[in-house]
């Protein structure tokens, strides 16, 4: 499957000098999976191990990612994964609103020309990109319909490896994805 759009826009996001994080990170990591997935799973920034391979969630967020995914019958040929931000921020720090609002439009386009039916949004920086005031402990689980997106807030992998109890809450709102496929009429 190819999707020409997504990989001219992949070009564009590898050599964006926007801001100044593409000075100190490897590369840019655009996003990976299906270029015309109904499913897209969006995160905050690449970590230490996206920088180095330019792929999204194959750290220890990711491993927790893929275990989940395969709880629900998925794989990441399925599902298309990207981040808010294209480059990591050093020692990991949280994005800044300047970075937030540079790299903006890269992801609006990717949604644009992937057009999926539902967003799952990993953590609140993510979330917070569509719902600005929404916060992750009021919204996470719970469908949200955004236009034609069917939104869905997660907690952060990375929140669930830190914190059992978060863990179990990801686990419990991962395993209701289905019932949103059925709900939005994937299968
Ligand atoms: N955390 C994220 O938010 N994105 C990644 O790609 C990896 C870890």
């Amino acid at each position: 499957m190819s999707n020409s759009e997504l990989e001219k826009i992949r070009k564009e996001i590898s050599a964006c000098t926007k801001c100044a994080l593409c000075k100190s990170a490897i590369q840019a990591v655009p996003g990976s999976g299906n270029p015309n997935a109904d499913i897209v799973f969006i995160g905050e920034a690449p970590g230490f191990y996206e920088d180095q391979q330019g792929v999204p969630f194959v750290g220890r967020s990711g491993k927790l990612l893929d275990f989940l995914l395969g709880q629900i019958r998925l794989s990441r040929d399925d599902v298309w994964i990207g981040n808010i931000i294209k480059h990591r921020p050093p020692d990991n720090r949280d994005p800044s609103p300047e970075e937030i609002s540079t790299c903006k439009a890269f992801l609006t386009r990717q949604l644009e020309a992937i057009n999926p039916k539902i967003i799952i949004t990993l953590g609140r920086f993510s979330m917070n990109y569509f719902l600005p005031n929404a916060t992750i402990s009021m919204s996470h689980g719970k469908p949200h319909q955004l236009g034609k997106y069917t939104l869905y807030p997660l907690y952060h992998p990375a929140a669930g490896l830190r914190n059992p109890s978060m863990k179990i809450q990801l686990i419990e709102d991962f395993l209701k994805i289905p019932d949103i496929i059925e709900k939005t009429n994937l299968i």
